[in-house]
This record gives structure tokens, sequence and C-alpha cells, in this order.
């Protein structure tokens, strides 16, 4: 199978150190508070994805991390942009609560038109935006975090359809853990994280979407970062690079393990600045 060739689109995003990273609380199944974080490879290896997405010509900000938010590594629970409006974060856990309004007060350093959410979500843990899928559409997950009422809430804030996708086995809690876009129309997803409706749905929308399996998820392979042509993976995700790589994409593997351990990888780690 040919493939015209794959566009990357230079990106901005926003990305902050794990300088605080621990797991000292689990609210996912993969966090193991018995299990030791080594902060000085955390902080390289991350410090190493960071890297790779600006040697790839993408502009990175850095959010200063905060004593006491050990989460606040995953940046892509801040909040939600599209076409320079912000939809806030609310978290569903009290222990990352204060993170939404460190991420609030980078926005206001900007031009951003930010709305303050009403309902739990969070960020684009739960959302992904397509800017040419059928015109501009926004995908978010509901069922472990996300409340369902803020799917309305974005949409009214942003303005794009919402389609909402039901979320089913706890491992992949966030809609980013099982589910990416590749480029500006289309998407990659492990279908048995979705409800057998939301996967019928997902047939629908992306009939042309490169199926993931177990072992992809499991590695944290849909948990990536893709410019529409370079997707930036992390290295235990072979398979999911061989899929990419057969859809004409071009995989960057970078080794994210310490992260892992709060339940997390590369996508989880970078929030896509859309202004
Ligand atoms: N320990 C964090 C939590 O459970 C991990 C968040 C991962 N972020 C993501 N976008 N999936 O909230």
């Amino acid at each position: 199978m040919s493939h015209t060739e794959r566009m990357p689109r230079t990106r901005t995003y926003l990305m902050c150190p794990p300088e605080h990273f621990t797991v000292e609380y689990a609210i996912n199944p993969w966090m193991d508070t018995t299990a030791p974080v080594d902060p000085v490879l955390a902080l390289k290896q991350w410090q190493m994805l960071h890297d790779t997405l600006a040697d790839l010509g993408h502009q990175v900000h850095v959010l200063s991390p905060q004593p006491g938010l050990p989460d606040m590594v995953f940046a892509a629970n801040g909040a939600f942009s599209v076409d320079g409006t912000v939809y806030g974060a609310r978290f569903k856990h009290p222990q990352r609560a204060a993170e939404a309004a460190f991420h609030q007060l980078f926005y206001a350093s900007g031009a951003w038109r930010f709305a303050d959410p009403a309902f739990v979500n969070e960020g684009e843990g739960d959302f992904a935006y397509l800017p040419n899928a059928y015109g501009g559409l926004i995908l978010a997950g509901y069922g472990f975090r996300t409340d369902p009422a803020a799917h309305a809430e974005a949409q009214e804030v942003l303005g794009r359809p919402v389609v909402s996708l039901k979320l089913v086995d706890p491992a992949y809690y966030h809609l980013d853990t099982a589910l990416a876009a590749l480029d500006d129309r289309n998407v990659t997803y492990y279908p048995d994280a979705f409800s057998a409706a939301s996967q019928r749905v997902l047939r629908q929308l992306f009939p042309d979407a490169v199926l993931a399996d177990r072992a992809d998820a499991e590695a944290f392979g849909l948990n990536l970062v893709s410019d529409g042509r370079n997707v930036v993976l992390n290295t235990e995700a072979a398979g999911m690079a061989d899929k990419v790589r057969a859809a004409g994409y071009t995989p960057v593997t970078v080794d994210l393990s310490e992260l892992k351990r709060g339940g997390g990888s590369v996508k989880c780690a970078v929030a896509e600045l859309r202004p």
C-alpha cells in the first residue's frame, strides 16, 4: 500500500519537568506507591522528550514545576485549547486539583480566551482535536475522570462538535491512553478500551484508523504525540512503532520508563497549544 507523503505541521507544546515527580498516591492502576521512582532518570528521560520535540522544529514552552504536585509533569491534563480558546481543567482527584491554577496562569500571560470549567475534566487527557476531520472535530473520553457534562460544556466554549466516547477499561482511564490523533484527520486507537457502542462510532467516523492491539496499549503506545509525520512514542511500544510506520508515518522513540510509574507516557507529558 502506498501513501501520499505525510506532511508535518509545526506545533507549539507545553511541558513541565518532573522535578517533584513521585508516586506517593495511587489514582490509576499503574501507580504503585511501594515502587520507588528514580528522580534523576525521570528528569533525564523527560529532557530527552523535550529535546526530541524541539529538534523536530516545534516550539516547547516549559511550565514551572511546583513542590507538592508530583503529577504536574503530566501537563496534558491542565487544559484543552482550540483556535485561541482555552477550556480550563478541573481535576477529579483532590491531589491534583491545584495544578489547574498554574496552567491558567500560564495562559493568562498570552493572548488566550480562557473559559473556567464548571465540570470535572482533565484537559487533553480526555480531549483530542482533529482540525481537518468533519470541519474540526473534538473527541472526548468519559468513564473514569472527565464528567460527560464537561463534553457539552467544551462544545459550547469551543464551538466545535464534541463526540463522546465511553472508556471501559480502568487501565486506560484517560482518552489519551487509548486513542491518539496521527494527523489533522486520522486517529489510532485500541478498540477494547471503548464500549461496544463507542467502537461503532469510531469505526463510522474513522474507517481508515490505525488499530492498535492490547500489547500496544499496555506499552502506552497510544500515548503518542504526532506532528502529522513524526510520531513520538515511548521505546517500549515497538509494535505500535511498526504499525505507524506501515501507515506511512515516521516513528521516533523516547524511553519514558519512569513516567510510566505514574501511569503516563509521551502524550500525558505534552499539552498541545492551539493559538
Ligand atoms: N498519575 C496521573 C493521574 O493519574 C497520570 C496522568 C496521565 N495523564 C494523561 N494525560 N493520561 O492523573
